[in-house]
């Protein structure tokens, strides 16, 4: 995993200047616990423990969660007006700290939560001591989470209206370019190439909506759940929840303290991305080939080969698409950590972090490559429309009988013999003379000619959803629609 931004504030060798008070504070340590120990934890539990590597980076979101809940504390009258004031102000000053890189982390330090109160007490003494009433890491880490959650699914709609973008600006540069369609990668029908292109970016816009469906649903506060048994002190938590942007409150404080649902369901968005975009890579990975040659990727998102001088490889396109496994066995792994684990907080979900961390900054980066490799690749409209074949025409064929009315299953059998005859023969089925033509069906007139022209054909599959430029135009619109309204929430 990527700790780069993280270096400079780990692994301090001189201890953060504060003010020790009491006995939970020492030049080189700082306990939120430990008045029923005698001994230290060992030290390989302390590494273990140690979640800093990866959860420093909600230390905004636990500075803003804190400073609503000394605000609450003040109004359920367990701390004065100046009291919260000087909390709150506190809290806000750390930020800066932790931009500077100035926050040094002290062996003992179990996680951000630690880190940020050691700072505040060191800072404020007793009264920062008196901000985790009522409070434990068990509802903060989930809030935190939460507030994380919600910015990093804003930045993930972002990239993936950027990319839908970039597909829907290639797609309207090259309508009507035609090109073959496939199903099981083998050729089936004539289509437009915009509308293989928009296949991909309607797969993308049902993430981005999932996306949202759970932003809206995940957007409910724990905070004030305690540890499990919910909060005695009067915190006020339908102001919190408003204070801190969220729709609501959780219902129940156990399930509140346990709950990392939502944190399964963003990875598994990120997993979906993942998969989609690795069959789009697939696609593109074909079309680039010399077999094929629909497109070819511009040289910032191609490699060449150390060996071969003429390679020129989609390396861009297999991280894509292998990039979808590292993210889905991020799925599979929390949803391992998190079965068999019994009701409420346990220290195994600590490493839910990590699961989605990695997840959202991988999913990142393979969106990025993929809206650059859509924006620069070259469309190759000859070879695409060169490698259209009259076999192609066989339905389209079928379905000129079905108008003149031979029902469908005939039609079918009728036009299967003459792609047999026409491959017996060597020739394509528009080779064939009418007279003969005839012989299979006496219905076969000289409009046939007309069936065997590309576009025209394309044009006839004109309800909506089909291939036909009045349907592929009304996706154009649906899907730059779409991004508008993406573009405003993100
Ligand atoms: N670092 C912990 C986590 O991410 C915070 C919660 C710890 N709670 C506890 N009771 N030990 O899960």
């Amino acid at each position: 995993m990527d700790y780069s931004w993280f270096e400079g504030i780990t692994n301090a060798s001189s201890v953060q200047t504060c003010t020790p008070t009491g006995s939970i504070m020492s030049q080189s340590s700082y306990k939120m616990w430990g008045g029923r120990f005698s001994e230290k934890p060992h030290e390989a539990l302390q590494s273990l423990n140690n979640s800093l590597p990866y959860d420093s980076r909600l230390y905004a979101d636990d500075l803003d969660a804190s400073k609503a809940y000394a605000e609450a504390l003040h109004r359920a009258g367990h701390l004065n007006e100046a009291e919260a004031d000087k909390l709150v102000k506190n809290l806000e000053l750390l930020r800066f700290d932790w931009i500077e890189g100035s926050v040094k982390f002290l062996p003992g330090d179990e996680d951000v939560h630690t880190v940020n109160e050691r700072l505040l007490v060191g800072i404020t003494g007793e009264l920062g001591q008196r901000l985790h009433t009522g409070r434990s890491r068990n509802d903060q880490v989930v809030t935190d989470m939460k507030l994380w959650l919600r910015k990093a699914i804003r930045e993930t709609l972002g990239r993936l209206s950027r990319v839908i973008e970039a597909a829907t600006r290639q797609a309207e540069l090259h309508l009507g370019v035609l090109m073959p369609g496939y199903t099981h990668l083998q050729r089936a029908q004539t289509v437009q190439f915009s509308h293989w292109l928009l296949s991909h970016a309607f797969a993308l816009r049902e993430d981005a909506q999932r996306l949202v469906q759970l932003r809206d649903r995940s957007n409910v506060l724990p905070l004030g759940s305690g540890a499990l048994a919910g909060n005695p002190l009067g915190i006020d938590r339908l102001w919190l929840a408003e204070r801190l942007g969220f729709s609501g409150v959780t219902a129940n404080s156990m399930h509140a303290v346990g709950d990392r649902d939502f944190v399964v369901d963003f990875i598994y968005c990120c997993s979906m991305v993942s998969l989609h975009l690795s069959r789009l890579a697939e696609d593109l990975i074909i079309y680039s080939t010399k077999e094929f040659d629909f497109i070819r990727l511009a040289d910032g998102f191609s490699s060449g080969s150390s060996l071969m001088p003429q390679k020129r490889n989609p390396d861009s396109l297999e991280l894509i698409r292998g990039m979808s496994g590292v993210i889905t066995s991020n799925l599979t792994g929390i949803m391992m950590t998190i079965k068999g684990t019994p009701s409420t907080y346990n220290k195994d979900l600590q490493f839910d972090k990590e699961y989605c961390f990695h997840s959202f900054d991988k999913l990142s980066q393979v969106l990025d490559v993929t809206d650059g490799v859509l924006q620069t690749m070259h469309v190759k409209q000859e070879s695409m429309e060169a490698a259209l074949s009259t076999d192609m025409l066989a339905t389209d064929w079928a379905y000129y009988l079905v108008k003149k009315g031979i029902p469908f299953r005939q039609a079918h059998h009728i036009i299967g013999r003459v792609v047999t005859e026409a491959e017996n023969r060597g020739v394509d089925i528009t080779d064939l003379p009418l007279g003969e033509l005839q012989a299979f069906s006496p219905v076969f007139g000289s409009d046939i000619v007309q069936v065997a022209d590309y576009s025209n054909n394309v044009q006839q599959y004109n309800a909506i959803g089909g291939t036909a430029s009045s349907s592929v135009v009304e996706q154009l619109r649906l899907l730059n629609k779409f991004v508008k309204e993406l573009r405003k929430q993100s």
